[in-house]
């Protein structure tokens, strides 16, 4: 497979933008990527929007959606009304002002829900139950717009519809033209499943703290809420583990292609869950063993069974190593990255990885995975792991991520269905529908094709209830896009592969299976096009798409 050997590329103007602002409080705004001129990504000027958009014509599309009545105009005495006794709904309220005072030029001042007749009102209702733990009402009339959740994350989920309801420019950093509408009437809308993830693999190659960012701004706007880092690989580990620093220091200062690496430190790491805490996404850290772990083995002579540090790994190759399983050494590795991490991750979940240990014999596997699988929940955490696991015995309560694809043979489909009927939760990323490094079409210049070419109409169109015959529904937790990065370098390089499939597979995690339907889906898909180009995202321009201008 033809590896990426670009540099990477000068930033964008945009992306400069990123950097000068990065750092924002939890709970404001960043200023993101926006251009600051009318022509997007892709030099085209930027498609005219109708005044008000529809009421629900967003991505996911909300559960329900009751047009009625005259939109609300946002104006300059508009304010922004939270709940004074919450410091969430507080930060919820800065968050909003902060991505719409740039392009309004509004001041939008915070005040007390009572104080706020006439403006935007978040207000929390405990007892709302039917909201659940995401969902929320939004209510729009020329007298004000209410939102309504019984948490801070329902609201936050809320801000994102209000959001995608104004016109595109509203995305952008430099005051925009108005008038700023939003469409009259009410949705209610609750998430079909808990997880909704995206993975980024900053393990091929190393993604900055302020890249990592951008990228959690992109999933908060499509209603993700789990940002799953793949941290160690062959070529490379990632996290400042500091019984063990040499994972970092030598196992972290290559990637893909030769070029420098990199690695958090467990302050940076913080800052990721942090901000991600601030955008209601979890952080699943992965540490990927047995196989997958040349940067470790590197690292360290003893975990090998020979005693002999290989060479840092630069290649692309998959299922080449793996720890040593019968030294007692390699448990008192696991047993350190584990407690460590577990310690720097409020999240419930830690994935172990597991995939393509092919260096690793079957007895071998099994034995390494009912010694580690315990060492998760010793430090308080759920085990995640990809579908191999169910060649062993998973942990009760461990979620396996299904990763197959069409062709993936039978039994091994009916094995991780047994283990689903057993109890194990589903997360589903079906490498041929929701792996995002995988090529559009054979022409498309990044990415990988091992699991076939997956436009965006296939990345949409399946229904994560009933794609594993035999899997009970109620087993189905949720799905993940993964991002790996073999040929991934910057994040114009994971915006184009991303974009425009991550905003399908976020309404598969969203929406109800009965709103499903790509002929209207691609036209709201097609809609989205100047809200990348105001958020400075570059995407690939689907010919199954109809997109505007076109
Ligand atoms: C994987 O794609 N190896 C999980």
């Amino acid at each position: 497979m033809p590896v990426s050997q670009r540099r990477r590329i000068p930033r964008l103007i945009g992306s400069l933008l990123l950097v000068a602002t990065a750092g924002v409080g939890c709970g404001e705004a960043s200023a993101d990527s926006g251009g600051g001129d009318s022509r997007g990504a892709d030099g085209k000027a930027a498609a005219a929007e109708p005044e008000v958009r529809p009421l629900g014509r967003i991505i996911p599309v909300p559960a329900s959606v009751t047009p009625e009545g005259e939109p609300y105009t946002l104006t300059h005495a508009t304010r922004i009304g939270i709940d004074e006794t919450s410091r969430e709904s507080r930060a919820v309220g800065r968050y909003l002002a902060g991505l719409l005072r740039p392009s309004t030029g509004f001041p939008l001042h915070i005040v007390d829900e009572d104080a706020a007749r006439g403006g935007i009102r978040l207000r929390l209702d405990r007892e709302d139950t039917g909201l659940g733990d995401e969902g929320y009402r939004l209510h729009s009339a020329p007298d004000g717009v209410t939102l309504t959740a019984r948490t801070p994350a329902g609201l936050f989920r809320g801000v994102q519809t209000l959001r995608q309801q104004l016109p595109s420019a509203v995305e952008r950093r430099t005051v925009q033209q108005g008038p700023w509408k939003i469409a009259g009437g009410t949705i209610t809308d609750t998430p079909r499943y808990a997880y909704r993830g995206a993975m980024l693999d900053v393990a091929r190659h190393f993604f900055t703290v302020d890249e990592v960012k951008r990228f959690i701004d992109q999933l908060a706007l499509y209603k993700i809420n789990t940002l799953h880092l793949h941290l160690s690989d062959d070529q490379g580990w990632r996290i400042a583990v500091d019984s063990w620093p040499r994972l970092t220091t030598h196992g972290g200062s290559t990637e893909v292609g030769g070029g420098p690496g990199g690695f958090y430190t467990k302050e940076q790491y913080k800052e990721i869950v942090r901000y991600a805490a601030s955008r209601y996404q979890e952080v699943v850290p992965e540490i990927d063993v047995p196989g997958h772990t040349f940067a470790a083995l590197s690292s360290y002579a003893e975990l090998n069974c020979d005693g002999v540090a290989p060479p840092l790994y630069t290649g692309i190759k998959v299922g080449l190593s793996s720890l040593c399983v019968p030294k007692d050494v390699t448990y008192d590795f696991v047993d350190d990255v584990i407690r460590e991490i577990a310690a720097l991750t409020p999240g419930r979940f830690l994935h172990i990885g597991g995939d393509e240990a092919h260096s690793t014999s079957h007895a071998d596997y099994v034995t390494f995975m009912d010694k580690v699988q315990p060492l998760v929940g010793k430090y308080g955490k759920t085990v995640v792991g990809w579908h191999q696991l169910t060649g062993t015995k998973p942990v009760e309560g461990a979620l396996v991520q299904y990763w197959g694809l069409d062709r993936t043979p039978l039994a091994e489909k009916e094995r991780v269905a047994a283990a689903a009927r057993d109890g194990a939760g589903l997360i589903l990323s079906p490498a041929d529908r929701s792996y995002l490094d995988m090529k559009y079409t054979k022409d498309t210049e990044l990415g990988l094709a091992w699991a076939g070419t997956v436009e965006v109409r296939r990345s949409y169109d399946w229904d994560p209830a009933t794609y594993l015959a035999g899997a009970p529904e109620s087993a189905v937790r949720g799905i993940e896009a993964p991002l790996w990065t073999e040929t991934l370098a910057t994040t114009d390089d994971l915006d184009v592969m991303a974009f425009p499939r991550l905003p399908g597979l976020a309404e598969l995690g969203w929406s109800p299976a009965e709103t499903h339907d790509w002929d209207t889906y691609k036209v709201r898909l097609a809609e989205q096009a100047p809200r990348f180009d105001a958020l400075g995202i570059g995407y690939y321009r689907s010919p199954q798409v109809p997109w505007p201008g076109e």
